[in-house]
């Protein structure tokens, strides 16, 4: 299967067969990897309200991620024309969006109620570099890489 979203989708669907069941950690989001195959990895994230990934990429893998319970909001970060722009997403339960291998995103939990969202990326990550928004735009803070960072 090389459809992102609908990996995503069956994993969500499938929750009773998850390996491990979700946790929820105040201190560091917690995640976990419940699948990985030759094109592509399945990721489980939650999300208490108010936490949130920095601003990323996915090192040039495209991917999906679908929310599987609560509500999750996406900033999408684009730059063009030497300006920087930010396009705000709310994501429901059962909501999900295909990305390419240029996206750049952070995801909150701007709600009331902890969150589970399902994430698959293909080809497996192996780095994420971790931006923050400049006077200038986008400024690299950190690259972080599969097996030494997660
Ligand atoms: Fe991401």
């Amino acid at each position: 299967m090389s459809d992102h979203l609908a990996i995503a989708q069956w994993y969500s669907a499938t929750a009773h067969d998850w390996a491990v069941a979700p946790r929820f950690n105040p201190v560091d989001r917690w995640y976990h990897r419940l699948a990985v195959a030759d094109d592509h990895e399945v990721w489980l994230l939650t999300w208490l309200p108010g936490q949130a990934t920095e601003i990323h990429d996915h090192g040039g893998s495209s991917g999906a991620f679908l929310v599987h319970s609560g509500d999750l909001t996406e900033d999408t970060v684009s730059t063009a024309g030497g300006r920087t722009r930010i396009a705000s997403r709310e994501l429901g339960e059962g909501v999900g969006r295909r990305f390419g291998g240029h996206h750049i995103h952070r995801i909150v939990n701007n709600g009331i109620r902890p969150a589970v969202s399902v994430h698959v990326y293909g080809p497996a990550l192996t780095s994420m570099t971790k931006y923050r928004l400049g006077p200038d735009g986008l400024e690299v803070l950190t690259v972080e890489r599969a097996g030494a960072e997660w």
